[in-house]
């Protein structure tokens, strides 16, 4: 059972502390005054969740205040736990404060007065981690453990196993609380966020970007900028997690922004990411079909390339077009250097060009590179390489994930099916086969 499910059985504070001993796997504990004692961290325990972190630390520190004062040995670390939160500090950054020796402590640790609890707050505000358990117990448990391994405090990395994960969590904790934004924009202000590291920014050229203005974050998206309401859930989240992500992981990352589009969104764009083992089963085939040299004697145009999966693997980037719907898919791979020889840009494939009576007229936005216009209009060989969109009009699954009436008929009703498509019956209905039949 999770530790924050059992924290919901518990009916004494004794219940409490037994299940964080548990959930931790503390070794070599006693049970006292200071409610759980190990070499590594003291705990103050509570069996609800109204008191605040900082009146658990006012106690705590007054047992920290007598043992020092007993010359006793004290754990490099020091936590608040109930049954909704924990919070985690490190000893050394109270140690200087209570030199001083300026608090009054009341007769017991519970019964501190206000202007201790004032002191200790103004103190601590900056040097303890908290976890809300309902949402962070598994950091809470790793950052403890490893603190206890480490002797340090070490913030969680974002990776790719749990990057939807701490999407979801910034979006509770921050993007919510960015003024004027749309739930659309979270993910690309989420990664301006994790790809910087309070100074510098991992990567030029994001769609968003974070800036600092009077020390306190603020994002920039498409020449706009946006403020936070509240900066205590910024605050805590970065003191929870790690950024910006390690190197090895920062474009792979970039690339997942599919994974965290919106699910209405998603499948009515059909935007889902291609694997690298699909991609590479593909060029086997086309090698098997084409021969060896196709990269060389053909032009590949993806006209639905997403972040460019598809031709990371091509060796011959010169010969290839990539153009997408998301002007932000097209800014990750420039931002990433995705395959910096090729043409790449947006292009609304069953919108943009087409004509009135069906046909396609390159000239109408002239968005599409001279390069490949010519090798169109003279019968160059081309390559449609592609891993289009699936998103019906009618399909039930679109139903489920409630898409409105006007989203799903604006599948089917894109300019090229309109115009083009009129024998197709439902098959018309498909983003795929559009696409299929535009290529054609
Ligand atoms: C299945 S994904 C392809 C993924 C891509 N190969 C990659 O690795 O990222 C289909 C892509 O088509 C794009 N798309 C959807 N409708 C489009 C349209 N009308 N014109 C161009 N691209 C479109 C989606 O945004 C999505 O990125």
């Amino acid at each position: 059972m999770s530790l924050y499910l059992s924290l919901k059985q518990a009916k004494s504070e004794e219940d409490v502390k037994d299940i964080y001993i548990k959930a931790l796997g503390l070794k070599g504990y006693t049970k006292g005054l200071v409610d759980i004692r190990t070499d590594e961290i003291w705990f103050e325990a509570k069996d609800t969740g109204k008191h605040s972190s900082y009146a658990m630390f006012t106690q705590l520190l007054h047992y920290v205040q007598d043992g020092l004062n007993k010359g006793e040995t004290i754990p490099p670390f020091l936590a608040v736990i109930d049954t909704e939160k924990a919070a985690l500090m490190k000893t050394s950054d109270v140690m200087p404060f209570l030199a001083k020796k300026t608090i009054k402590w009341g007769k017991s640790a519970s019964q501190y007065p206000k202007e201790a609890l004032d002191e200790v707050s103004t103190h601590i505000g900056t040097h303890f981690v908290s976890f809300k358990i309902s949402t962070h117990e598994d950091e809470f448990i790793s950052t403890v453990k490893a603190a206890i391994k480490s002797g340090d405090i070490i913030r969680t990395q974002i990776t790719p196993d749990n990057l939807k994960q701490v999407f979801d969590k910034w979006v509770t904790m921050i993007g919510r609380e960015i003024n004027g934004v749309t739930d659309d924009d979270y993910a690309l202000l989420f990664f301006a966020d994790i790809m910087h590291d309070g100074k510098t920014k991992t990567h030029e050229n994001l769609p968003a970007a974070l800036l600092h203005q009077d020390n306190a974050p603020v994002f920039s998206l498409a020449g706009k900028l946006y403020e936070l309401g509240n900066k205590e859930g910024y605050r805590q989240f970065w003191a929870i997690y790690h950024k910006p992500p390690k190197a090895e992981y920062r474009n792979y990352l970039l690339e997942r922004r599919d994974s965290l589009i919106p699910l209405d969104e998603r499948s009515f764009k059909g935007a889902y990411y291609t694997p690298l083992a699909v991609v590479d089963k593909a060029y086997n085939k086309l090698t098997e079909t084409l021969g060896k040299n196709w990269q060389k004697n053909y032009i590949v145009w993806d006209m639905c390339c997403g972040v460019g999966n598809l031709e990371v693997k091509h060796s011959n980037p010169r010969n290839i077009y990539m153009s997408t719907l998301d002007q932000a898919d097209v800014d990750v791979m420039k931002a990433t250097k995705t395959c910096v020889a090729a043409q790449r840009f947006q292009y609304d494939y069953l919108n943009d060009d087409i004509t009135d009576d069906g046909k396609i007229d390159y000239n109408l936005t002239n968005k599409v590179p001279e390069g490949l216009r010519k090798a169109i209009a003279e019968g160059k060989k081309i390559l449609v390489l592609i891993n289009p969109p699936y998103a019906e009009a009618t399909n039930f699954e679109n139903i489920a994930t409630g898409l409105n009436a006007e989203n799903k008929s604006g599948v089917a009703k894109t300019n090229f099916s309109i115009t083009a498509m009129a024998d197709y019956g439902k098959a018309s209905n498909e983003l795929f086969t559009q696409q299929q039949f535009r290529a054609f």
